[in-house]
């Protein structure tokens, strides 16, 4: 079985999340290992319809500090206190439009680890970088950034294949899973472009563990369908 989570971003506010997870709810998702993660401000409802289901709810990101003056951050501790059980750290769409570094994430998933969080960690290259040969470079770095813990897996997430309709090959998304476990021994998902016509073939990689799902998890059926793809084949 693979992991299947969906990444809503800036969509679904309370309203349109907790009519998403009522559908979810009733459901039957062959056993699917699944995490939705909502906008902060829609975690609250997520929990709440989807509490004794096997859907768990991440954040979006977390800081690193359990209290203190960071307008606009929301620490582990409160979303443990809502009953969010994990965040994802250093997205790609963090790093570009809001100053995320390596080390930015690095406190992040240090700091959410140790409060206990499940933590699924951001990486991948932009195409420039894919096309100047830069891949394993940058890998590595950002690889490097994150120690190995029960709770946490990585994304593997092409900057170039992510909103933009075109998925890494499963070729190209097995080689650099099998490369960034060679840095970190921590499970891998895919993420960029998982519809539910591609989550089969991809899913069926090896290396790719689960898929980090962007816009095709906003819809109630193509998310349904992603998951039990990952339901139906083994580890
Ligand atoms: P898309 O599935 O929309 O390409 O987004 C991928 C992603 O960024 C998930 O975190």
């Amino acid at each position: 079985m693979k992991l299947i989570a969906g990444n809503w971003k800036m969509y679904k506010g309370p309203a349109e999340a907790a009519e998403f997870c009522l559908g979810l709810r009733d459901e039957d998702l062959d056993g699917a290992d699944v995490v939705v993660c909502p906008p902060y401000v829609s975690l609250a409802v997520s929990v709440q319809l989807l509490a004794g289901t096997e859907v768990a709810v991440a954040a979006q990101n977390v800081h690193w500090d359990e209290e203190g003056p960071y307008t606009g951050e929301i620490s582990a501790r409160m979303l443990l206190e809502l009953g969010v059980y994990g965040a994802i750290v250093g997205h790609s769409e963090r790093r570009q439009y809001f100053g995320e570094t390596d080390e930015t994430t690095a406190k992040r998933a240090r700091a959410a680890l140790a409060a206990g969080m499940f933590v699924i960690g951001c990486v991948g290259e932009t195409e420039e970088e894919r096309e100047t040969g830069q891949t394993e470079q940058v890998l590595q770095r950002q690889v490097s950034a994150f120690e190995s813990d029960d709770n946490l897996v990585l994304a593997y997430e092409p900057v170039w294949a992510i909103g933009t309709g075109r998925t890494a090959t499963p070729d190209t998304a097995q080689e650099a899973h099998l490369f960034i476990k060679s840095i970190l021994d921590v499970p891998v998902l895919y993420g960029g472009s998982v519809k539910p016509d591609n989550a089969a073939v991809l899913l069926s990689q090896p290396d790719v563990d689960g898929a980090l799902v962007g816009g095709a998890s906003l819809d109630l059926e193509s998310f349904i369908a992603i998951c039990r793809a990952g339901a139906n084949i083994p580890s």
